[in-house]
């Protein structure tokens, strides 16, 4: 499986997702202002990986900063890796959590503080694919035998630090010998699904047939899909759930033809202060995404153009939500306070 990022004595590698599947090429990021760049501009994507990345921007961030003014250039480094994309909740937990730790190092020396916050962004990372694999565990037990799974964008190695949210159910029902084949959505106008998660999927040796997005009502209706499984962005208290634009179309879809549809995210990707999806904050990308596909024009110059990045799917549309800590099933306002409260 592929190394989505990885800490190194040189800085912070991660595998370049806009270059993918063309060229395997490694960036490295210097220090935590080019650790920002990198999620802004989606080298780095998908809500658990960019949540890492905004970890060791921190740590990063710390290991280069002038000691003697330290408490100032972490609110500066905080603020700018905060600023980068805005609906992915991972990201601002991520900060938090190292702000957490911050906050606990008062006093200690620089060399400590350092070291402990490349750990914390560390164990941030290893974390990240044990909860991968728990979920996996969980979620492969709902995915239908015999059948296809739809998933739309990327929601898998390449979207985390390794194994996958949505994927890692796909892998781990494949791994308990569920003769499953996986239909990708090639997700425009990024295209996630076309070129990362069709990769990774043949990288894996999993079945796997693209599709565009508007392929998808058609085989729907032929019957061959068995579940829908796609990862998510933030998940309000209620279980609304944004994740990249397109889902919520397909949940619609599968509602329509009685087919379940899983979201399966981490804990850290629930954000219960917000009652509702509406209250969720909608990234809008740039234009040229839609009217352009690889620098090549195909709308007509000038034209007026939406660009949200994510949807939100209602929760009435949504079977279950897997997460690390087992799956809730609606009324997801009670499971999911009895999944982060115990
Ligand atoms: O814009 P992206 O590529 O960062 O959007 C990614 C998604 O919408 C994923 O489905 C989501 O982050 C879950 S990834 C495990």
């Amino acid at each position: 499986m592929v190394e989505t990022i990885e800490w190194t004595n040189a800085g912070v590698v991660m595998i370049d997702q806009t270059r993918l599947p063309r060229e395997k090429v490694f960036v490295t990021c210097r220090d935590y202002k080019e650790v920002a760049e990198a999620i802004r501009a989606m080298v780095i994507r998908g809500a658990p990986a960019i949540g890492v990345a905004a970890a060791m921007g921190v740590a990063l961030g710390v290991e280069k900063a002038d000691p003697a003014n330290l408490d100032a250039e972490f609110t500066v480094i905080c603020d700018t890796l905060a600023a980068t994309r805005p609906t992915a909740v991972n990201l601002f937990w991520a900060i938090e959590r190292m702000k957490r730790l911050y906050g606990t190092l008062k006093g200690r020396s620089i060399a400590e503080i350092r070291a402990r916050m490349r750990e914390e962004a560390l164990e941030i990372r290893l974390d990240d694919i044990a909860i991968n694999e728990a979920m996996g565990r969980y979620g492969a037990a709902l995915v239908p035998d015999g059948k296809s799974v739809l998933t739309h964008c990327n929601a898998g190695a390449l979207a985390t630090a390794g194994y996958g949210t949505a994927l890692g159910v796909i892998r781990a029902a494949v791994a308990s010998g569920k003769k499953i084949d996986v239909f990708a959505d090639e997700t425009r106008p990024f295209l996630q699904g076309a070129r990362l998660t069709a990769w990774e999927l043949q990288q894996d040796g999993i079945p796997v047939t693209l599709i565009t997005d508007n392929m998808a009502g058609h085989f729907f209706k032929g019957g061959r899909i068995g579940c829908v499984v796609v990862g998510a962005d933030r998940i309000a208290r209620n279980g609304d759930t944004a994740n990249k634009i397109g889902t919520y179309s397909v949940a619609v879809l599968a509602k329509e033809n009685g087919v379940p549809f899983y979201v399966a995210a981490p804990v850290s990707t629930l954000d219960l202060t917000l009652a509702s999806g509406d209250l969720i904050p909608i990234e809008q990308r740039p234009a040229r995404e839609v009217t352009e596909v690889f620098g090549v024009p195909v709308a007509p110059e000038g034209v007026r153009v939406e660009n949200p990045a994510f949807d939100v799917t209602p929760a009435r549309y949504i079977t279950a939500i897997i997460t690390e800590r087992g799956v809730a099933f609606p009324p997801f306002e009670e499971s999911l306070a009895k999944l982060v409260l115990g």
